[in-house]
């Protein structure tokens, strides 16, 4: 008896495996082509984004065998479409509007990105502290802006403390 129900649990579990397999959702693992792609600041800068990101801020994804097999495809295939539409290092320009730099920095340093249930199948994307900090700079420097914003920021500061420094002399 209990054989039998034991055996009729894994039959239905298989049999709801193997439907799930039909579902045609995350089967498109197409990577369109490389448009457009920053001007890297230095190709170690790359290198890391490579490694970190690019498996879902890029058209060049590498979809490994489980990405063909629901339920994991959908999880997968969903991360990546999303990813590309917020930040796409192959289509660079789009989407985040000039915030791409200060955007990046953030979610590397909360530990959002490169996303912690993408690790343990992808030990390459764990950065260390120090490559982490390489990525961060290299990232604000070939984004531009929120440096240069930064910088300005502490130029209006100076001019400030000028002021102020002519404003007791008199
Ligand atoms: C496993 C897939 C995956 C990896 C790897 C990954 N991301 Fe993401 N990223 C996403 C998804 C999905 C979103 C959109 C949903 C969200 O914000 O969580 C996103 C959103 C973002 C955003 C936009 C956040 C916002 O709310 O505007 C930035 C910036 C970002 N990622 C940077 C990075 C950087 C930098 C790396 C590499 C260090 C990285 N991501 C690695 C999947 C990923």
């Amino acid at each position: 008896m209990i054989k039998k129900i034991l055996l009729i649990g894994i039959l239905v579990i298989a049999g709801g495996f193997l439907l799930m397999q039909l579902v045609p959702y995350g089967r498109n693992h197409t990577n369109p082509p490389v448009v457009n792609e920053p001007n890297w600041d230095n190709p170690e800068t790359r290198a890391l984004a490579e490694r970190a990101c690019f498996d879902c801020h890029s058209n060049e994804t590498v979809w490994p065998w489980y990405s063909n097999i629901a339920p994991i495809s959908w999880l997968v295939y969903h991360d990546t479409m999303e990813g590309r539409e917020y930040l796409n290092f192959s289509e660079w320009g789009k989407g985040l509007e000039g915030e791409e730099g200060e955007e990046m920095v953030e979610q590397i340093k909360q530990g959002e990105m490169p996303m912690p249930i993408y690790l343990p199948m992808h030990p390459e994307a764990q950065l260390t502290p120090a490559e982490k900090s390489t990525l961060i700079s290299g990232l604000l420097a070939t984004a531009g802006g929120s440096e240069h914003e930064r910088e300005g920021e502490a130029h209006e500061n100076e001019a400030h403390e000028d002021e102020r420094g002519e404003a007791d002399g008199d």
